[in-house]
């Protein structure tokens, strides 16, 4: 596989992208913080399939920019994983083309910033209620990262439910004419959804993990064998966290497209966990058959 061309100046990277586009080129972007996963290789990958599907000259693109307007003040901002080396290898091996990655994030997010993307009603609840003005970070930037790079198509994961969800309402709203596309949770072989932040967890901290996934799995299951009511649901799967000593920060069971919570899990009802293991926030969520 060809190495992708390191950009490190977002005002080349739009001018190439710029020229691209009006060249004829479909552009396919993911967007990422790096240290990647195989969660992030699965968007990767699925770029590339999707770039060179088209028929026309097909650009698969990707970010990495740990972006500070997201994290809280008390958040993990300074200690974020960081592996650029890694991380170009494994976009060279999914066939990426041209990888953005600002040598210095003022470049991306200056400190006189001064407009904020405000997606209202999906940044309501869930993460958003214990990770104040998250959102905002997340849409303003993938905004900005959207107009540097003027993509076709933007993949982003079901992990982060509702950031997805964000992100299809600003498109929306704003009209920014991207096709949102949300690919499915990559996890690991016992069933921990993949997440830069699992490096954080201590080897007894990994083990207890496992609880969210297995909660989630556990609610499937008895969804399936006919439990509807959501707070019978919510309740074991509280339960489940409880017994492995995690720190739960919300249970909830939702409409898949308007996150409003539901009193009766329906096929397609999406059961959404956050909670801490030590110190470390971990998300997953399961689609309830
Ligand atoms: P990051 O956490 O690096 O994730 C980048 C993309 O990878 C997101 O779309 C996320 O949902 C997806 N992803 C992460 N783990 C995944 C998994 N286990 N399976 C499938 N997809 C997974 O999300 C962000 O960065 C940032 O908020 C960003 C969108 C880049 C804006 O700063």
């Amino acid at each position: 596989m060809n190495a992708p061309e390191l950009i490190t100046d977002p005002a080349a990277w739009q001018a190439r992208c710029s020229a691209a586009r009006d060249g004829g080129a479909r552009i396919t972007l993911v967007t990422t913080m790096g240290f990647l996963h195989d969660g992030h290789v699965s968007l990767l990958r699925e770029a590339r399939a999707r770039a060179d599907a088209t028929g026309r000259k097909g650009l698969a693109l990707a970010t990495i920019f740990v972006n500070p307007a997201q994290f809280g003040p008390n958040e993990d901002l300074s200690r974020y994983p960081r592996d650029l080396e890694g991380d170009l290898a494994k976009c060279a091996a999914a066939g990426i083309d041209w990888v953005l990655a600002p040598s210095d994030p003022r470049m991306i997010f200056a400190p006189d910033h001064e407009t904020w993307v405000t997606v209202e009603r999906a940044s309501e609840g869930l993460c958003g209620a214990s990770r104040p003005g998250h959102f905002r970070g997340v849409a303003t930037v993938v905004a900005k990262l959207f107009n540097l790079t003027r993509p076709h198509v933007a993949l982003f994961g079901e992990k982060d439910f509702q950031q997805l969800a964000v992100i299809r309402a600003m498109v929306r709203d704003l009209a920014m004419g991207v096709e949102v596309v949300g690919m499915p949770i990559v996890r690991e072989p016992d069933g921990l959804a993949r997440s830069s932040r699992n490096s954080y967890l201590s080897p007894d901290e990994r083990t207890r993990a496992l609880a969210i996934s297995r909660a989630l799995r556990e609610a499937a299951e008895a969804a399936g064998r006919g439990e509807r009511d959501a707070a019978a649901l919510r309740a074991r799967a509280r339960a489940r966290l409880e017994e492995a000593d995690a720190r739960v920060d919300y249970v909830e069971l939702v409409h898949p497209d308007s996150l409003a919570p539901v009193a009766r899990a329906d096929a397609g009802s999406v059961m959404l966990i956050a909670a801490h293991v030590g110190g470390t926030r971990l998300i997953d969520n399961v689609r309830l058959p």
